[in-house]
């Protein structure tokens, strides 16, 4: 029998297909970790293991979702076909969950009650210079939502704040920020549970953009191919992911609510907040159990956040308005603020209505750059050319100021000085499509179409080929 979906089973794959870094020296949680993993970020962003990490008997992985090819091969699918298929599986659903015995889950190997929660001894890392304190940045919060009773789960910067307490910021527009605002109009705590640790099936399905009425543990089970193995949890009335590593249970008081951050965000500036404090009822784990380090100045934040979650949506609604859009991509050196869209034009204004679309369906999005069918948007290149010989400023920009900010870009103005949270940012659309009048001349390009594709196999000796295969391999930024 093949072992239950897991970290582990996924580090092997890595190993295997050598995209995994392992270090046997000794290295500290102070901020060595995390220099390191950020050193070796250009270099294709790979995962890196620590298998001797200082004051800690736990080895530290990080670096695990760098880049699109890496999350599109742990759910075992090519990488250009995953946001199609996300949508699928977010239509159709996914096997129910199998609940396992508590004494063969293996997350539940070591069971800590309150009395001997210390939080402190799990090796949190230190990630960027300013950060007001150490952070869980790779933790799955699972909660069950009051109005369907299914599973929801998220990712959400958490503070440790105390021997056993931490702050959760779950914006108030994501559904356990609603979950949260609901209990505290009726005076209840919420129940959680925090996974630190699993199959990457677990962490990218919490980044999809389902409705509350599909569980999320059913999509997990729809990536993985299989039914998610669960267990009851030691102190909360939630299924707790069997083949987890380390899961910290607790309780959300929705009106007890603590400053947390600045902490470094994907943008590569601060944010900061205000959030609910979580007491830690139990932390479970594995006996020999893997601390999931994540950086939140590295490229996986955003692969994880927009691939296939983000794009998949944008995709969906974008489409919606324009029937042509034949793929979206939001780039990561854009901060997570820009997307590029490509549509086969079938009306004239159609790139402008893909623009409008854009900046409704997703309001971190700043920037928009729309192309024609024969420009590749997964090549920056290409948009950049695109843009400089088909794009008018008078014709074509679209500048709507004034609209919603985001706190984690620094360029978005104060409206109100009451408020620090209350922002506006200029938003921008480029549409770079050919206009269907007057007719837009033809582009120079290969002579015969049959030199489409050169089989460069075929002409190149083994040397030259590995050569031009790494250029080609490196041309895009990391991770992308
Ligand atoms: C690494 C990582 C960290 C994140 N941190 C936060 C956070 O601190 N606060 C937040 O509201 N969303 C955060 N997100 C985004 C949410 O996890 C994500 O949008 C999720 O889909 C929310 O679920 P929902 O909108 O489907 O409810 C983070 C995403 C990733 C990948």
């Amino acid at each position: 029998m093949s072992p239950a979906p897991d970290l582990r089973v996924f580090l092997d794959q890595l190993r295997a297909g050598d995209e995994l870094i392992e270090i046997h020296r000794a290295t500290r949680t102070d901020g060595e970790i995390s220099a390191i993993v950020k050193e070796v970020e250009p270099a294709g962003a790979p995962a890196v293991l620590f298998h001797n990490v200082v004051g800690s008997d736990l080895p530290v992985v990080a670096g695990v979702f760098g880049t699109r090819s890496r999350i599109a091969s742990a759910v075992g699918q090519p990488q250009y076909g995953l946001l199609e298929h996300a949508l699928t599986l977010i239509e159709e659903g996914g096997p129910a969950p199998v609940t396992v015995a508590r004494d063969v889950a293996p997350v539940q190997q070591i069971v800590q009650d309150a009395e001997d929660v210390e939080l402190a001894r799990l090796p949190f890392g230190v990630h960027s210079k300013d950060d007001a304190g150490t952070y869980i940045t790779s933790g799955v919060v699972l909660a069950r939502d009051d109005l369907t009773g299914t599973i929801n789960t998220g990712m959400y910067r958490m503070m440790i704040t105390g021997r056993r307490t931490l702050t959760v910021n779950a914006a108030p527009d994501h559904d356990l920020g609603r979950v949260i605002a609901r209990a505290r109009a009726a005076g209840r705590p919420v129940e959680i549970a925090i996974v630190i640790g699993h199959h990457p099936a677990y962490a990218i399905a919490s980044q999809l953009k389902n409705p509350t009425s599909v569980d999320t543990h059913e999509l997990v089970g729809a990536l993985l191919g299989a039914p998610l193995r669960v267990t009851p949890g030691a102190t909360v009335d939630l299924p707790i992911p069997a083949d987890a590593e380390i899961v910290l249970e607790g309780r959300v008081d929705p009106t007890n609510m603590e400053a947390e951050g600045p902490f470094g965000e994907f943008s590569y500036y601060y944010g900061s907040a205000q959030a609910p404090v979580c007491t830690v009822t139990a932390v479970t784990r594995r006996a020999d159990a893997i601390f999931h380090d994540l950086h939140p100045t590295h490229a996986e934040h955003r692969c994880l956040w927009l691939f296939p979650g983000r794009e998949a949506r944008l995709l969906q609604a974008v489409r919606r308005s324009v029937p042509g859009v034949r793929d979206v991509r939001i780039p990561f050196m854009g901060g997570s603020l820009s997307a590029y869209i490509q549509v086969e034009k079938q009306k004239q204004a159609d790139g402008t209505q893909a623009i409008l679309a854009a900046l409704a369906s997703d309001h971190f999005i700043k920037h928009v750059y729309v192309v024609d069918e024969d420009i590749d948007i997964h090549d920056d290149q290409q948009v950049l050319w695109a843009l400089n010989v088909r794009f008018q400023a008078g014709r074509d920009l679209m500048v709507l100021p004034n609209q919603k900010g985001i706190r984690m870009d620094p360029s978005a103005r104060r409206v109100n000085p009451e408020s620090a949270t209350e922002l506006v940012t200029d938003k921008l659309g480029f549409d770079a499509t050919r206009p269907f009048f007057p007719a837009f001349p033809d582009r120079a390009d290969r002579p015969v179409a049959a030199y489409a594709d050169v089989n460069l196999a075929s002409f190149l000796d083994e040397n030259d080929l590995d050569r031009v295969q790494s250029w080609l391999s490196f041309r895009q930024g990391a991770g992308e």
